[in-house]
């Protein structure tokens, strides 16, 4: 019962000390409470409490000197994970009024963070579109770690990462599966920011909305795609894809789904924020993919649900 009502207080806790930079700051080594507190002009005594708060979440200890615990040097360790946390401070304001929220009486600020869920005339600035790519990649070595176990790429020969953002996954891929041939598909203000793709990946530049996605790949890819759009969106883009497959070709989902505890509490809610978004069940996605006329539906166990579940389907 109790971590129901002190989420919360927790997130906020997380938030200060990045915001703060002490985890940052103890990065270089332990330092006392009073220098932390110093060094980030927090009063002493409201520091002890954030301090203490730190500890109780496992990411510092607090003695005569405050350390990084594993957990805290993980996190730091994880590239963009401190801007992946901090953007949650829209969302935060998004749910302040959580009823209004839930009657979708809320104007969020959350789709502003994504402008393609506007269409594609909004999502043409390539500076936005590098904040919103480098908090996906933050996250992306889970998720290519979890994808790429879940299924068996050893008999493909050319995949295509389609809304695959600066190419994390597709640099992914590269380093697990010698000499598969890869493309990378994303909006032009997206791809206007790839750098060190391997030798063996192509870009293209384009829109799923605007008419038939690029033939070639025997197995197209949407990681962490789908569930920022609404069905009748998702139905069209899956009817692309298959288009594009030849017969035998797959497609391979993978994002966060429902019927978790992070799907339900979590993505849900901020999918729901960004208007457009909508988390879906394992079976929710492999009936969109039936509709779309998919067939030999895979559904492999996730390994981390709060990572990313996999639905794969075969033209
Ligand atoms: C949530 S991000 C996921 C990026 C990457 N696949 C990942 O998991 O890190 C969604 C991606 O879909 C791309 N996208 C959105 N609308 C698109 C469209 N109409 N055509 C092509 N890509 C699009 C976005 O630019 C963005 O890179």
């Amino acid at each position: 019962m109790f971590d129901l009502v002190a989420g919360f207080c927790q997130s906020q806790i997380l938030l200060a000390l990045i915001d703060l930079e002490i985890l940052q700051c103890l990065a270089d080594g332990p330092q006392s409470p009073l220098d932390l507190a110093l060094a980030v002009r927090v009063p002493e005594g409201r520091m002890k409490v954030l301090l203490n708060g730190g500890a109780a979440l496992g990411l510092i200890t607090v003695r005569r000197e405050v350390k990084l615990t594993p957990r805290g040097a993980a996190l730091l360790a994880v590239p963009g994970l401190p801007d992946m946390i901090r953007h949650h401070e829209t969302l935060y304001r998004d749910l302040s009024d959580p009823v209004a929220f839930f009657r979708g009486e809320t104007e969020t600020e959350l789709a502003a963070v994504w402008p393609y869920v506007f269409g594609d005339g909004a999502a043409q600035d390539p500076a936005r579109a590098a904040r919103y790519s480098r908090l996906m990649e933050g996250s992306m070595a889970l998720v290519a770690e979890d994808t790429l176990a879940a299924v068996d790429l050893s008999r493909a020969e050319h995949l295509m990462d389609v809304g695959g953002g600066t190419g994390a996954f597709v640099k992914a891929v590269a380093k697990t599966v010698p000499k598969l041939d890869l493309t990378l598909f994303d909006l032009p203000a997206v791809t206007a920011g790839v750098t060190d793709l391997p030798p063996r990946a192509r870009i293209l530049s384009g829109s799923f909305r605007d008419g038939n996605l690029p033939r070639g790949a025997d197995v197209i890819t949407l990681v962490r795609v789908l569930y920022d759009h609404d069905d009748a969106s998702v139905a069209e883009l899956l009817a692309r894809v298959r288009d594009a497959l030849p017969p035998r070709g797959r497609v391979i989902i993978s994002e966060p789904m429902t019927g978790c505890r992070a799907g339900d509490s979590y993505f849900a809610l901020y999918c729901m924020a960004m208007r457009t978004g909508q988390v879906r069940s394992v079976e929710r996605v492999a009936e969109l993919l039936r509709e779309a006329g998919f067939g030999g539906l895979r559904t492999p166990k996730s390994r981390r649900p709060f990572v990313t579940s996999v639905v794969e389907a075969v033209r």
